[in-house]
């Protein structure tokens, strides 16, 4: 129940007691004064954090240089610099040496409840040896990039820790993306090696990876980059229980044909099976000791202007970072079973399904599968299965299973619940409530963490033994990040107020650059408002000084808690021969949050028909990914544009929510055209 608690205006939900009495910080007063050295003493505080891991060598200068202000030269940020050390040693090999070796990394769940599987610390720093010698084989050197595009498998997190193991570069490519956004990314990281699989089930979906993957390097190759070696991990034939082929489809190109062989275009001079590879490998793989600023892995997001950014985190930072935000939003304690429902394939599974909770040693579930797949109840049948203590998912899944009512999730105990975790996109209050109340049955701190690709970790967040929470509120912000709300003017809003949300200074997780091109960063992360990192996102700060982020500002989408950006899915579009215009824009989504609103112009006149709106949505599919796909379309025989002919996205957001106060519409160069937009558009909003 929410109570009134004295010092605060709104009503809160406090800290279950059974959670704040064993929590790492367990009361505001602690949160504050940890806070408060974290932000004047960053290099006391982050240093005695630091010495819980291994480092081959001390820092050679200060603990932490930076500089956010362009006026004074280039935007750098340096944690460390000159330390040695090496993050698959510190996840891997520092437990198996402190005796932790046999203590299970990881419960791995497949698509079907009967594939299972369990890998101790000491058989992952096992596997990923030898394949940090295939690796070597195949002539990956440290600050290579070696592009991963995989499944939920175990041999995804083998191979994360390989690379970082050597020091490559990994740039993992979510494997629901396209074969076009695959080569996109491998083009611009220029990786040589390419790792994926045969395919992967979800639900009752066959994914052909080995295929799309054939497909992408066909590009790459017509662009003038090789991909010199792929290595594949025969996975399909091991599961023990074949999904029936009646409902195979590619999510690529929607083929029905149930026959599906990998092999179909192998390459015997380009193309490896893992297991074969690994079977003569050595035992043995030395780790290669970086420095704290080497490169340790890359991630695309969406960039608005529609090409992908490859934000680049380092080594020991991120670290650090990753580590203690681990160990504090979701307090964890080595009796825990934790699960991350996230893919791999995005940051946070990079941060919080391998690095975090493998940097404390946890004990964590991996999950292949979907939380529909076979029964709208598998979400409970595993956290009862593995007595998961926390668990960490998306208001896209908590909203969807909310929808098939509450009597899936109280059959089940969940008993062993203590902290839910919600990440990806806002969520909505009556989602928080029923996370809280009907999942946690009322007993569960929920945490509601703020962050991007680029913060690395969270960065707003309340501690759940510690912090009163506030329904759809981020509440405040981890050790070491400093907020601030500025108007458009770049003017500070002190106290209550609503704005950009900005950090002050940088925390050891942020992105470093984006790869290959400093200058995209500074420009897109540090010029709007000279002196700070700006996230793109809006907040309001409220009378108790919580924090509640409102979404992106910037023409960014976030679908299912999936960034898209519009310009994106406009050039998709934009490829079919009909089309003469189009403008993209979000609308609300009951399930997705955001749903994907698109106004097409055709060509000369051409109709609207049910056949092009196939196609369209097709394209938006090849192009880019299944989940960016149209949730709606609409015909628009003109678009709202100001006189210097800027499409007016602001107008086409409130037609599409049907919401005729359209606000100062005096710079519209010709306004005949919103009545029939708002004649032709979609009726009814899922
Ligand atoms: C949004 C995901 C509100 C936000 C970790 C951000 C959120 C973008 C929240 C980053 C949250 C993420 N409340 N909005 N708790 N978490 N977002 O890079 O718009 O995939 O900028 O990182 O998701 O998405 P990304």
């Amino acid at each position: 129940m929410a109570t009134h608690v004295e010092g605060l205006t709104d009503e809160v939900y406090l800290p279950p007691p059974h959670v704040a009495e064993e929590a790492h910080c367990s009361s505001m007063q602690q949160y504050d004064k940890l806070y408060q050295q974290s932000i004047e003493e960053p290099e006391a505080f982050w240093s005695r954090i630091a010495e819980q891991f291994y480092w081959q060598e001390q820092p050679a200068g200060p603990f932490c240089d930076f500089n956010f202000d362009a006026s004074r030269g280039r935007i750098f940020i340096e944690w460390m610099k000159g330390a040695k050390t090496n993050m698959c040693y510190n996840c891997l090999d520092r437990h198996v040496e402190n005796g932790r070796g046999d203590q299970v990394a990881f419960y791995w769940e497949g698509n079907e409840p009967a594939d299972t599987a369990r890998l101790t610390y000491s058989q992952l720093l096992t596997r990923v040896q030898r394949f940090g010698g295939v690796l070597h084989r195949l002539g990956v050197r440290s600050g290579d990039r070696v592009a991963i595009y995989m499944p939920m498998i175990p041999e995804l997190l083998v191979a994360m820790l390989a690379c970082a193991r050597i020091g490559a570069v990994h740039s993992i490519v979510f494997a629901g993306y396209s074969a076009d956004a695959l080569a996109d990314r491998i083009l611009d990281a220029r990786c040589r090696i390419a790792l994926t699989a045969d395919g992967v089930w979800r639900g009752n979906k066959l994914i052909r990876l080995k295929e799309i993957t054939d497909r992408a390097l066909e590009l790459c190759t017509e662009r003038g980059h090789r991909v010199e070696r792929v290595v594949v991990v025969r996975h399909l034939p091991r599961l023990h229980h074949q999904t029936p082929s009646t409902a195979v489809g590619d999510q690529n190109s929607a083929q029905t044909t149930p026959q599906y062989d990998p092999q179909a275009g192998w390459d015997a001079d380009r193309d490896v099976w893992w297991e074969d590879a690994v079977s003569d490998a050595p035992e043995r793989c030395d780790v290669q000791w970086v420095d704290a600023e080497h490169p340790l892995f890359m991630l695309y997001t969406s960039g608005s202007t529609g090409k992908p950014k490859g934000v680049l985190h380092t080594t020991a930072g991120y670290m650090l970072y990753v580590a203690t935000t681990f160990k504090y939003t979701f307090d964890y304690h080595p009796d825990d079973v934790y699960w991350c429902t996230a893919d791999i394939g995005w940051i946070t599974g990079h941060s919080y399904v391998t690095y975090g909770p493998m940097l404390n040693g946890a004990t964590s579930v991996m999950f292949e599968g979907t939380p529909f797949y076979p029964t709208g109840d598998r979400m409970w049948q595993i956290i009862d299965k593995y007595a998961v203590t926390k668990f960490y998912t998306a208001p896209t899944a908590i909203r969807a299973l909310m929808r098939l009512g509450d009597d899936l999730v109280l059959r089940h105990s969940r008993q062993s619940l203590k902290v839910l975790g919600s990440v990806g996109e806002p969520i909505n209050p009556e989602a928080w409530l029923w996370y809280h109340r009907v999942v946690g049955g009322g007993r569960c701190a929920v945490v509601d963490t703020f962050w991007q690709t680029e913060t690395g970790g969270h960065v707003l967040t309340p501690l759940p033994g510690a912090t009163p929470t506030k329904p759809g509120s981020a509440c405040r912000p981890f050790f070491g990040v400093q907020p601030a709300l500025l108007d458009e003017n770049g003017v500070e809003i002190a106290g209550e107020g609503e704005g950009y949300l900005v950090f002050r200074r940088p925390w050891p997780g942020i992105m470093r650059t984006v790869y290959g091109n400093h200058q995209r960063f500074e420009t897109t992360y540090f010029k709007k408002f000279n002196g700070f990192y700006c996230t793109g996102d809006g907040a309001r700060r409220d009378a108790d000084g919580y924090l509640w982020v409102t979404g992106r500002i910037d023409d960014m989408l976030n679908v299912s808690g999936h960034l898209i950006s519009t310009a994106q899915i406009e050039s998709a579009l934009i490829e079919h021969p009909a089309v003469a215009e189009t403008a993209v824009v979000a609308a609300p989504h009951s399930v997705k949050g955001e749903g994907v609103y698109c106004f097409v112009t055709t060509k000369d006149g051409r109709p609207w028909t049910e056949q092009l709106q196939k196609e369209l949505v097709l394209k938006v599919r090849e192009r880019i990914a299944p989940f960016a796909a149209p949730d709606y379309l609409q015909y628009a025989p003109g678009l709202p544009k100001t006189r210097s002919g800027k499409i007016m996205r602001r107008v086409l957001r409130k037609i599409a929510q049907n919401d005729r106060d359209l606000g100062d519409v005096s710079t519209m160069a010709d306004s005949s055209v919103i009545d029939l937009l708002f004649q032709h558009r979609c009726q009814h909003l899922k």
